[in-house]
């Protein structure tokens, strides 16, 4: 071998020991056996000037020495592949033992907690649950229901008008008691109809008013209803949502769309009726309307009322919310705070 070569070899050796990095591998590749300036890749090219027996020799030398010089970076290389690799594995390791992150699932509204409450028990006394719209006509709002022209409920001060003008026609329902008139329409008594949903008044938001809340309505025609029956019902379904010794009463008042009305409390549902801070000291919660059906409301949907009577409830949720959950100001179960809502899980 000629000493040129040994001597070549002997370089890269002592070069390829010092590559202690990838970057010094592919340096000492472009270096030795790069295309363009690799050392051997120079020496190949001065074979042309030897005679026909030393290209020979030389030749088949160089080129053992260049598979040598490539196999060992190749070698190098992979090794750092390796190395880097199993760099990364461990980097990605996963410790399964450790605790897991908590999946935050979603719950309830209160108030539709309530309201589903409120639904069983309907449903359970033999009411359909119906929905109905949020936006009414003068004829649902106000006529059907047999409310007077000049009743203040038409007033723009309380009802919110489409157009913000009383000559609309169309208004947000003011009280559920609106479905009264749907559910009458789509159906021929006997009938037993409980209406869940929004209502909106302009009223200014404090502690107890929101311009938007829930109520619920109750409806039931039939032949042969009494006042009997309305304070039998009503007695039931506020046993059924406060427990058995609950205990209602219904005081006289007026509502355009029954007659005779009443409104109906019942005794409290955390002192029994002995006055506590929930009723104010009076033993007595005030739960909502009531009524016979007005003769002109049947009237107006082409029932008898020679034939058919039925009484109609009304009740709002919101309020009721606030008092079971001990909640001093309404608007928290609007506000959307996720640290009060989760409180309700
Ligand atoms: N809709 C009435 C209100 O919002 C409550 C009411 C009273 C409902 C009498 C009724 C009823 O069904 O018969 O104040």
């Amino acid at each position: 071998m000629s000493d040129r070569i040994t001597q070549l070899r002997t370089d890269f050796e002592r070069e390829l020991s010092a590559a202690t990095a990838e970057a010094d591998a592919t340096a000492l590749r472009d270096r030795w056996v790069g295309r363009k300036g690799g050392l051997l890749t120079a020496e190949m090219k001065t074979l042309g000037k030897l005679s026909p027996e030393e290209r020979k020799t030389t030749g088949a030398e160089l080129n053992e020495l260049k598979n040598y010089v490539e196999s060992a970076i190749e070698t190098l290389l992979g090794e750092f592949a390796a190395k880097r690799e199993a760099e990364q594995l461990a980097k990605e390791r996963i410790d399964v033992t450790l605790p897991g992150r908590r999946v935050q699932a979603g719950h309830l509204h209160p108030i539709t907690l309530l309201r589903q409450k409120i639904e069983d028990i309907f449903v359970s006394m033999g009411y359909e649950i119906e929905d109905g719209p949020e936006i009414e006509t003068h004829f649902y709002n106000f006529e059907a229901l047999n409310i007077p022209e000049n009743h203040p409920a038409r007033s723009p001060q309380d009802t919110f008008y489409l157009a913000g003008e009383r000559t609309t026609e169309l208004a947000l329902r003011s009280q559920t008691s609106t479905m009264q008139i749907h559910a009458m329409q789509k159906r021929t008594p006997p009938l037993r109809v409980a209406a869940p949903g929004r209502v909106f008044r302009r009223d200014t938001p404090d502690a107890t008013h929101n311009p938007m809340f829930y109520q619920v309505e109750g409806l039931l025609i039939d032949r042969g209803i009494t006042l009997g029956d309305l304070k039998g019902t009503v007695e039931e379904f506020v046993r059924r949502l406060f427990g058995p010794d609950t205990k209602t009463r219904f005081r006289p008042s007026y509502f355009p769309f029954v007659e005779p009305g009443a409104e109906i409390d019942y005794t409290c549902f955390k002192c029994g009726g002995s006055g506590c801070r929930v009723c104010k000291g009076s033993g007595w919660i005030e739960m909502g309307g009531s009524g016979m059906v007005h003769p002109n409301v049947l009237r107006v949907v082409g029932i008898d009322p020679e034939e058919f009577t039925g009484f109609a409830f009304g009740l709002g949720l919101d309020r009721l919310c606030a008092l079971m959950y001990g909640l001093d100001d309404i608007r928290l179960l609007y506000e959307n705070d996720v640290r009060f809502l989760e409180q309700f899980r």
